[in-house]
């Protein structure tokens, strides 16, 4: 099994040795292969997603993901920037159905800036369609009309986008407790009525799954109030990108939040949903387990692994049981500790 691994910029490279060093331990047939993604990618090719790593990541079984961006290339031409890298390549592998859970450790249920009753237990599925919508959709740009300057994106889905996301949200709601709340703003936007039409046609070949409907402002809300009403949440790519950070927060640290996002036969990409995090790149300080947890995924989507995913998981329950916290979900009375020392505590774990 073939693994593209992608560090990119910021805390990514630091954070993405950990979850290979867990990944060697594992014993598993895994070739490794390094990339340029991002930032690093523009500095030395100009490009951030140069054609090398493309290559490499078309023919890998898996890719193995860090985190891409930094301030230092805020004032780059668009093409040239990090996110268009990542764009890039869920687009290029066809990376349509990103896997989102949200999962509360019991360790860490006050680590949440929420109180502890509204989170305990909490174990949501955030699917998000990543290759459509506003992200991609054209026209789009800034330009003049009537002597000054106008910001154009397009909102757009075809119902064989909305139809194959859907299955994702009801195949996957039919593993966990059969309920998919599907996101949209459709007293609005034409385009996300569509987008309820096709859920509802889609549900007929489920009639196993309760499907419900939220307007994205009530879920946003509701994510907050009352989150544990969710099993799987299925919804577009802008919605889907702000309110998984907003779900990540439930759990203590966003630091913690695996991520997946798979082609239509489960070649995927995997990598945590926190970004390069600048501010603390190079210090040793960040977390891992979010990286670490990506692994996971990856050998249960792709390599069809569950024993092994699960002995990553359980690996990662047991440090928090211990005690050991990075600073981001740190509180008083834990061990803190750096990014080596707790990819150190989950080999130990496994
Ligand atoms: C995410 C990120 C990306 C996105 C950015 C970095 C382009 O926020 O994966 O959620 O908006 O999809
Ligand atoms: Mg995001």
């Amino acid at each position: 099994m073939k693994i593209c691994v992608l560090p990119g910029d910021g805390i990514g490279p630091e954070i993405t040795a950990e979850a290979v060093r867990v990944l060697r331990a594992l014993d598993l047939k895994l070739e490794m292969e390094e990339a340029l993604l991002g930032g690093c990618a523009v500095d030395a090719t100009g490009d951030p997603y140069p054609e090398a790593t493309r290559k490499l990541a078309r023919a890998a079984d898996a890719v193995l993901l860090g985190a891409v961006g930094g301030p230092q290339y805020d004032a780059l031409p668009r093409e040239q920037r990090p996110e268009r890298g990542l764009l890039g390549i869920r687009k290029d592998l066809g990376l349509f159905a990103n896997l989102r859970p949200a999962v509360l450790y019991p360790e860490l249920a006050n680590a949440s800036t929420l109180k502890p009753e509204v989170v305990a237990g909490l174990d949501i599925l955030i699917i998000r369609e990543l290759t459509g919508d506003i992200y991609f959709g054209q026209p789009r740009g800034i330009e003049t009309r009537n002597g000054e300057r106008v910001g154009i994106n397009t909102m757009i889905y075809s119902e064989s986008e909305i139809r194959r996301i859907g299955r994702v949200a009801f195949e996957s709601a039919r593993k966990r407790s059969k309920k998919v709340c599907s996101v949209d703003k459709m007293n609005v936007l034409e385009c996300t009525q569509l987008w309820r039409d096709v859920m509802l046609e889609v549900a007929r070949d489920y009639p196993d799954v309760e499907l419900t409907h939220m307007l994205v402002d009530n879920a946003a809300m509701q994510l907050v109030r009352n989150p544990k009403q969710f099993d799987v949440m299925v919804t577009g790519n802008m919605f889907g990108d702000i309110l998984s950070d907003a779900a990540s927060m439930l759990t203590g640290s966003i630091g913690m939040l695996p991520s997946a996002s798979l082609d239509e036969k489960n070649k995927g990409l995997y990598e945590p949903c926190h970004g390069s995090a600048p501010d603390i790149a190079g210090q040793g300080v960040a977390n891992p387990l979010a990286t670490i947890l990506s692994a996971a995924m990856m050998l249960r989507h792709s390599f069809n692994d569950e024993a092994a995913a699960g002995r990553i998981e359980r690996a990662v329950k047991k440090v928090l049981a211990q005690g050991l916290r990075t600073g981001d979900i740190y509180e008083p009375g834990m061990q803190r500790v750096g990014t080596r020392d707790m990819g150190d505590a989950v080999l130990a774990a496994l």
